[in-house]
């Protein structure tokens, strides 16, 4: 891998974590999308959840099923999970998200945009407890949202309290340290492996 492979762009995959038909998820995406589109060593991926079919019944170990977001996901450099808290903890559905892939997740940084009464701390904590079975690695910094429905504007429109664009930009800027790193990795690891 060349220098300007390592330090080119990135493919980095925002999975938007509410499956709720009426959601808060719905204007955050938004806001979250529009910001990092305009992140120039970006190309992001929007993989929505409540548009996605992964039934429980027909989860397999290890990932074997059939999954129609796999390829997304085995592309990414490294993920952003937008993510509420449900009574204190993140939803059955990025749990069932995470479960239904296996090698996707492998040497690759995750991090978080939470949101709910405390900002989703509690559920992005608990989701550092389950990558590392992944062989995936969470990044330090994180986005909280607390009260992000108090943030509506007339429109619906979510405008981000006073520090959010900087801890995204800090979020973001921690992630590709980490995906240019283990990109390095995994090309290395192949090529080893070959
Ligand atoms: C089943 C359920 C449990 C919830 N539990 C919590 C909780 O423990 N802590 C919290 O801060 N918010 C909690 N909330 C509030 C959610 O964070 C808030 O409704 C948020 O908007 C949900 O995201 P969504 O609308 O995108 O699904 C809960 C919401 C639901 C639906």
């Amino acid at each position: 891998m060349t220098e300007d492979e390592l330090n080119g762009r990135l493919r980095i995959a925002v999975v938007i974590g509410s499956v709720r038909r009426t959601r808060l998820a719905d204007p955050l995406a938004a806001w979250l999308k529009r910001e990092l589109t305009a992140i120039d060593w970006i190309d992001l991926d929007m993989i929505d959840l409540a548009s996605v079919s992964l039934p429980m019944h027909e989860m397999q170990p290890g990932g074997a099923a059939a999954s129609p977001i796999a390829g997304w996901l085995a592309d990414a450099d490294g993920f952003v999970f937008l993510t509420p808290e449900y009574n204190h903890s993140f939803p059955a559905s990025v749990k069932n998200v995470i479960d239904w892939h296996f090698t996707e997740w492998a040497y690759k940084p995750v991090a978080f945009v939470g949101y709910g009464g405390s900002g989703g701390v509690r559920a992005i904590e608990q989701l550092r407890t389950v990558f590392p079975e992944l062989r995936a690695t969470t990044v330090r910094e994180s986005v909280l949202l607390p009260m992000a429905w108090e943030h509506l504007d007339a429109d619906g429109s979510f405008v981000p309290p006073p520090g959010t664009v900087r801890a995204l930009h800090a979020t973001m800027n921690e992630l590709r340290t980490w995906a240019r790193a283990l990109r390095s990795l995994r090309v290395s690891d192949l090529a080893a492996r070959a």
